[in-house]
């Protein structure tokens, strides 16, 4: 029986690449033979929509077959599990009602711990390699209890002028979780969506590289650039490996995908 190593993506800055990241560096991995499960802990469902057209993305929120309902019911997530139509990969989805998730969690005895309670047979089985969790773009009692069910934390990051904006809040945030979830680690930082001709870039790159000089927070060696591959495939419910695999974007996300699963193994 192998172990499962559950990684999240969060940043509380929208925008920085959370979901994208989490779809492709997913897809990519269980191309390389990874069993991959892949959970949306976003009520805006777009990994969910990643994979899943409208129609069957709002089946499942109106349907309570969908993250929220589990958590809300602190049920055991195994009969949550959608298949994605892709080799050794399945998907938790989620729901528009997850909106609502603060309120629900806030009168449950150990609320930080409802996620890592729900997905602890899954780990025990080790049905999978990894488990990769999508996080919205907030920091509230929801993404505690997503960092407390992780392993390690990859946050990515705009390689924009604000990009790097709050993402000291992160970190603090993150160094408080860690007192109750002391197993948390942070893998990296991961940039994305570069342009490389904007000069905001290499400020974005020595920011971060600094940090990783000083030992803090490493930083992804891959980044990964603006490619307009990345919306059309998004468009098709689709990885952008399945939608273009000779794409940029794809090479990039493979090599990301190694990376991060390099370092978990370390
Ligand atoms: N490499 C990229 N090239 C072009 N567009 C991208 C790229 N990565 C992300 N995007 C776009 O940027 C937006 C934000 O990305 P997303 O992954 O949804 O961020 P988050 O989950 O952090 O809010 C989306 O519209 C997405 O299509
Ligand atoms: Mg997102």
């Amino acid at each position: 029986m192998s172990q499962t190593t559950v990684i999240c993506f969060a940043n509380n800055k929208g925008g920085s690449g959370k979901s994208t990241t989490c779809c492709n560096v997913g897809y990519s991995m269980a191309t390389e033979g990874k069993r991959v499960l892949l959970i949306d802990g976003d009520m805006q469902m777009n990994l969910t929509l990643s994979y899943f057209d409208d129609e069957t993305s709002l089946g499942f929120a109106k349907s309570g077959e969908n993250l929220y309902t589990a958590i809300k019911e602190q049920r055991e997530l195994t009969p949550y599990i959608r298949p994605t139509g892709y080799e050794n990969l399945d998907l938790i989805p989620s729901s528009t009602l997850m909106s609502g998730i603060e309120f629900d969690l806030f009168t449950k005895w150990q609320r930080e711990f409802i996620l890592r309670q729900g997905l602890e047979k899954i780990r025990s089985q080790g049905s999978y390699d990894y488990i990769l969790i999508d996080a919205p773009p907030t920091l509230g009692c929801w993404v505690i209890n997503i960092l407390c069910a992780s392993d390690f934390l990859i946050i990515p990051v705009e390689a924009s002028p604000w990009g790097l904006f709050g993402l000291a809040n992160m970190f603090e945030f993150t160094e408080k979780v860690q007192k109750m979830a002391p197993g948390l680690r942070i893998m990296g930082t991961a940039v994305t969506k570069v342009n490389e001709r904007k000069s905001y870039f290499r400020q974005t790159m020595e920011n971060l590289e600094s940090m990783d000089a000083q030992g803090t927070v490493p930083l992804f060696k891959t980044y990964i650039r603006v490619d307009s591959m990345i919306e059309r495939s998004q468009d098709e419910s689709m990885p952008v490996m399945a939608f273009k695999k000779t794409s940029r974007a794809a090479a990039e996300y493979l090599a990301l995908a190694k990376e991060v699963m390099e370092y978990a193994h370390r």
